[in-house]
């Protein structure tokens, strides 16, 4: 397989994470979790008491504690100077002060900046937001992924479960359509469709159905999977 980078971008849960390992697992290609990255810095700020509208000190933190990921037979390990911090940027704390983090321009010039180095030799599957548009703006393929609010609330509740936590289903919902309007809604790379993108709405997709169709999308384009 040609050495192309894959732009997955779209709102929360709308299973860009994980059709994104399977398709870097099939080609060999290395996964950059984009989100994990902006969840990591809000932990950061957390443990170390940085207000979240303190961007400057956001920029240091990040500076000060190198992220970094590791792939492991048991999927994507997220460090921050060294610690595994995988399950804690998945809490509510983080994930409901993640939008406001990300929002600060300084925050995103940072990681866009370890994203493109990551995904500079090609080889691989990004997702998060602002790929398409803004850090693999040259990116072969190029993928957006959206699905109902309705429908994203539900495989969530669904993956909390299999978790052992019980979620309030209609808060869930709420907190994922708050989330899709402040990332769609801030100034810097707003959560948004490449012109170029290719988009396929989920609802009702399985997994296999939405990876099927992302190959359908890269032999369109002219690329051979092997
Ligand atoms: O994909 P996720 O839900 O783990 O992302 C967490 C948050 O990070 C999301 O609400 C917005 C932000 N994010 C971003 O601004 N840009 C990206 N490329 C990826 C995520």
């Amino acid at each position: 397989m040609e050495k192309i980078a894959i732009a997955i971008d779209g709102p929360a849960s709308s299973g860009k994470s994980t059709v994104a390992k399977l398709l870097a697992k099939d080609f060999h290609f290395i996964y950059v979790d984009t989100g994990a990255m902006y969840r990591a810095v809000t932990y950061l700020a957390i443990q170390h008491n940085v207000p979240f509208d303190r961007e400057t000190a956001l920029v240091q933190l990040i500076k000060k504690y190198p992220i970094s990921f590791e792939q492991t037979a048991n999927g994507q390990l997220v460090f921050v100077n060294n610690q595994n911090v995988t399950e804690e940027i998945r809490q509510s704390d983080v994930t409901s002060a993640v939008s406001e983090v990300s929002a600060h321009g300084k925050v995103r010039e940072q990681l866009v900046h370890i994203q493109q180095e990551l995904g500079s030799a090609g080889g691989v599957v990004m997702d998060g937001r602002d790929i398409g548009t803004t850090v693999l703006p040259n990116a072969e393929v190029k993928i957006f992924l959206v699905a109902s609010v309705e429908e994203r609330a539900q495989r969530r509740y669904k993956e909390n479960l299999s978790k052992g936590m019980t979620t309030d289903f209609d808060s869930l919902k709420e907190a994922i359509a708050h989330r899709d309007y402040l990332d769609s809604h801030r100034t810097v790379s707003p959560l948004v469709q490449a012109e170029d993108a290719v988009k396929i709405d989920t609802t009702g997709m399985s997994i296999d159905q939405v990876v099927a169709k992302i190959q359908e999308v890269i032999l369109e384009k002219g690329f051979e999977i092997t």
